[in-house]
C-alpha cells in the first residue's frame, strides 16, 4: 500500500512506477532528510501538535534508520518511490503507530526543498575547499618558479615576455572569483522552506525559527509558493560550476599544448599520464584532456536545468525531480576535476630553460624597441612601423635583434643610441611595472596578495 494510497483503486503500473521514482538517486538525500525530520518532529512536540512521547519514538527510529543505511543495511525500496517515503514507511516498520505523526504540517515538497538547500550548502562547501587547494597550489608554484620567463601569447603567437608566475597567478583570479561565486549563493541556499506546506502554508502553529536554528540555517523563506518551487540555488551552483569547469578547460588547454614536443614547457608526472596501446613512446596528458572534455557536461546541466524551470507555472512540479541528478553529477564531476587537476598541476615539472629560449628568440621584445623610440619623441604609430620593418628584415637575415650592431639599428631610426641593444627580456619585464604588470615587483605583490585571500578562503570556510 501507497503511503498516498487511499483514495486510488488500482495499482500503478509498473513502468510509472520505475519511471517516476527518484530513490535510485535521492537516497543520496538521506542524511538532510533525516536532519530535517528530527528536527520537524522536536518543533512539533514543542509546539504541543504531538505529543512528547511520540516525538521521542519518532526521533529514535530516524536515528536507527540513519545507522541502518550507513551499515548498508537499508532496502531502498522503488515501490517507496523516493528517499521521503522510503524513511517514513521504514520508520512505520520501525516505531508503529507514531511515525505517521511525523508528516503532520508538512509535505514532501517542502521537505525536498528543504533536503536539497542542506545538500546544495554542503556541496558548495565542498567545492570551495577544492578549489582554495587548488589555488595553495598555483602560489606554491608560483613562489617556486618565481622568476622564470616564458612568452605571453596573443592569437597564439608569441607576444611579449611574461613571468611564468604571472601565468599561473591568471588563473588564481579565475579560481578566486569562482570561489566568491560559490560563497556568494550560499547566502541564498541557506533558507528553510520548511512550514510552506504543499505550497500554501499550514494550519498549525509551527515554530519555523526553531526549525531553522535546530538546522543552522540562517533565514525562513517569505513566500510558501515561491519556496516550493524555487530551484534558483540549483541553477546558481550550476552556473558557477559550469564557469569553474570553463576556467580549468582553458588551463588543460595550456597544459595540453606545453606538454608537447613543440613547446616542451613542461612535463607531467608519470602519475598523471597514459601510455598508448600502440605507440611505445607516447605520453598523453588525459587528465587534463578529461578535465577539458568535462567541461561541456558541465555546460550541458546549466542548459538542462534552465531548460527544465522555464515556464513551470506554480507551485511544486514533477519535473522538479530533474533537479537532482544533474546537480549531484555537477558536484561530483566539479570537485573530482578540481581534485585530479590539482594533482597533475601539483606534479608536473618546469622546463624553465625551454620557455626563456622561447621567449627570447621571438622578437618579443619588439614593443619595448618601439616604446624606447616614443620615448625619445617619436609617436607610437611611427615607432611600431620602424620596428615593424626590422623585424621583417631580421626575419630575412635569419637573425635576432640583439644580432643587430648599433650602425645597423640606425638605418632604421637615428633616434636609436647604444642603449637600445640593453633591452631584453629582462628590461621588458622589468618596465611592466604597472599595478597589474609582469614585472618582478609586481608579481611578488601579487603573490602577498594571493596569499591574503587565500586566508580569508579559509576563514570563510571555517565559520561554515
Ligand atoms: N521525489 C520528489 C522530487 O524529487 C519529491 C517531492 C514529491 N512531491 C510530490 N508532490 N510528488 O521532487
Amino acid at each position: 500500500m501507497k503511503l498516498w494510497g487511499g483514495r486510488f483503486e488500482k495499482e500503478l503500473d509498473k513502468t510509472a512506477e520505475e519511471f517516476g521514482a527518484s530513490i535510485p538517486f535521492d537516497k543520496r538525500l538521506y542524511r538532510e532528510d533525516i536532519a530535517g525530520s528530527i528536527a520537524h518532529a522536536k518543533m512539533l512536540a514543542q509546539q504541543g501538535i504531538i505529543g512528547q512521547e511520540d516525538a521521542t519514538k519518532i526521533i529514535v527510529g530516524l536515528e536507527a534508520i540513519r545507522a541502518k543505511i550507513e551499515r548498508g543495511e537499508f532496502e531502498f525500496r522503488l515501490d517507496r518511490e523516493d528517499i521521503h517515503l522510503n524513511i517514513e514507511a521504514q520508520l512505520r516498520e520501525e516505531i508503529g503507530e507514531a511515525a505517521g505523526r511525523l508528516h503532520t504540517g508538512r509535505s514532501r515538497n517542502d521537505q525536498v526543498a528543504l533536503d536539497l538547500r542542506l545538500w546544495t550548502r554542503a556541496a558548495i562547501v565542498s567545492t570551495v575547499e577544492r578549489i582554495l587547494k587548488l589555488q595553495r597550489t598555483l602560489v606554491r608554484l608560483a613562489v617556486q618558479w618565481n622568476g622564470v620567463v616564458m612568452p605571453g601569447y596573443t592569437h597564439m603567437q608569441r607576444a611579449q615576455p611574461i613571468l611564468f608566475s604571472h601565468h599561473l597567478l591568471a588563473y588564481f583570479e579565475m579560481f578566486q572569483r569562482d570561489a566568491g561565486r560559490f560563497s556568494d549563493c550560499y547566502g541564498r541556499v541557506d533558507v528553510s522552506p520548511l512550514g510552506s506546506g504543499a505550497l500554501a502554508g499550514v494550519p498549525y502553529p509551527l515554530d519555523r525559527e526553531f526549525v531553522a536554528q535546530e538546522l543552522g540555517i540562517s533565514a525562513i523563506s517569505r513566500n510558501s509558493m515561491d519556496a516550493v518551487s524555487d530551484r534558483d540555488f540549483v541553477v546558481e551552483y550550476l552556473a558557477a560550476a559550469a564557469l569553474c569547469a570553463v576556467h580549468l578547460s582553458r588551463f588543460a588547454e595550456e597544459i595540453i599544448l606545453w606538454s608537447t614536443a613543440e613547446f616542451g614547457f613542461i612535463e607531467l608526472d608519470d602519475a598523471y599520464s597514459t601510455g598508448s596501446s600502440i605507440m611505445p613512446q607516447k605520453k598523453n596528458p588525459d587528465m587534463a584532456e578529461l578535465v577539458r572534455g568535462k567541461s561541456g557536461r558541465m555546460i550541458g546541466h546549466l542548459m538542462a536545468i534552465l531548460t527544465m524551470l522555464k515556464g513551470l507555472p506554480l507551485a511544486y512540479n514533477k519535473d522538479m525531480q530533474e533537479d537532482k541528478e544533474i546537480l549531484f553529477d555537477a558536484v561530483d564531476t566539479l570537485t573530482n576535476s578540481l581534485k585530479v587537476f590539482e594533482g597533475m598541476v601539483g606534479t608536473m615539472r618546469i622546463r624553465g630553460g625551454t620557455m626563456y629560449r622561447a621567449a627570447e628568440g621571438s622578437f618579443a621584445t619588439a614593443t619595448d624597441l618601439a616604446d624606447y623610440l616614443v620615448k625619445k619623441g617619436k609617436p607610437f604609430r611611427e615607432a611600431h612601423e620602424v620596428v615593424g620593418k626590422m623585424v621583417r628584415h631580421c626575419l630575412d637575415k635569419g637573425k635576432n635583434f640583439s644580432d643587430l650592431s648599433l650602425q645597423e639599428l640606425q638605418t632604421f631610426a637615428p633616434e636609436f643610441e647604444e642603449d637600445a641593444r640593453q633591452i631584453t627580456v629582462e628590461t621588458s619585464l622589468a618596465a611592466r611595472k604597472v599595478y597589474g604588470g609582469t614585472a618582478p615587483g609586481q608579481v611578488n605583490m601579487a603573490l602577498e596578495t594571493a596569499t591574503s585571500l587565500l586566508e580569508s578562503t579559509q576563514i570563510w570556510l571555517e565559520g561554515k
